[in-house]
């Protein structure tokens, strides 16, 4: 797959990297040309160039920056993102007295907002549960199992090609519904990142019946 990548920090450097080594043609964008092209040049990704070429490059764009930044981003390039998927992995949570919670209020996703910022394109909520550090491991893969990942989303197409994103990271996909669950995924982040920090271990909370 073509991939563009919004941003040049810790996600752009290790869900890229990830992509590039399942063979991905990935081209890093940033505002600041010297750190899209050192992050590029980190992972080897195929290219650098500006946010713009990002979001011009490739069948998938992932939006690696603060969340809050993101719907105005993804609006300034509406036109050009028409027909793309688009991964949103940011994480609206700031911190309070008690604990992680989300700048959205939770009644809607910064998924929904950057949907309704640029209505052409589809929207994939996904990879914004794990610490950037996780996709640094060659097949992320816990306890014997692949990592799963949650994602959502309305279009069809662009649920299809996050999936076989995700599979080919050697992960596994968990289709969580349409995009107005994103709501959900991203309060479940602002809960486990939460716990995580209190220094508590999150993954232990979600066993299956079966294993009773
Ligand atoms: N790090 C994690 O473990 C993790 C895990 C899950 C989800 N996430 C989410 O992933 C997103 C990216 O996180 P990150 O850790 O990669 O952040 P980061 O390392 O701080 O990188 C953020 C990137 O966004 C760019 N940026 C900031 N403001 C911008 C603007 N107004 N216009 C264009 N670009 C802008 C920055 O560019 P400059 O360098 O020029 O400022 C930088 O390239 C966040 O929403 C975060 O919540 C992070």
């Amino acid at each position: 797959m073509r991939i563009g990548i919004l941003g040049t920090g810790g996600m752009a450097t290790t869900l890229g990297g990830a992509w590039v080594r399942a063979g991905h043609d990935v081209l890093v964008g940033g505002r600041d040309h010297a750190a899209a092209k050192a992050t590029a040049e980190r992972i080897g990704a195929a290219g650098h160039g500006t946010l713009a070429d990002a979001a011009a490059y490739g069948e998938v764009v992932l939006a690696a920056v603060p969340a809050e930044v993101a719907p105005e981003l993804v609006k300034g390039f509406a036109d050009v993102l028409d027909g793309r998927t688009v991964i949103d992995c940011t994480n609206p949570i700031v911190p309070t007295d008690d604990g992680l919670t989300l700048s959205t209020g939770g009644t809607t996703s910064i998924a929904r907002r950057m949907a309704d910022a640029a209505p052409n394109a589809h929207v994939v909520k996904a990879f914004n549960l794990c610490h950037d550090s996780i996709w640094t491991l060659p097949r992320p893969a816990f306890e014997g199992a692949p990592l799963a990942v949650p994602f959502c989303g309305d279009d069809p197409g662009a649920l299809d090609r996050t999936a076989a994103l995700i599979t080919s990271m050697g992960c596994t996909p968990i289709p969580c519904g349409g995009l107005a669950r994103a709501v959900y995924v991203e309060a479940t982040a602002a809960l486990a990142i939460g716990a995580w920090l209190a220094g508590a271990e999150p993954r232990f909370a979600f066993p299956v019946p079966m294993a009773a």
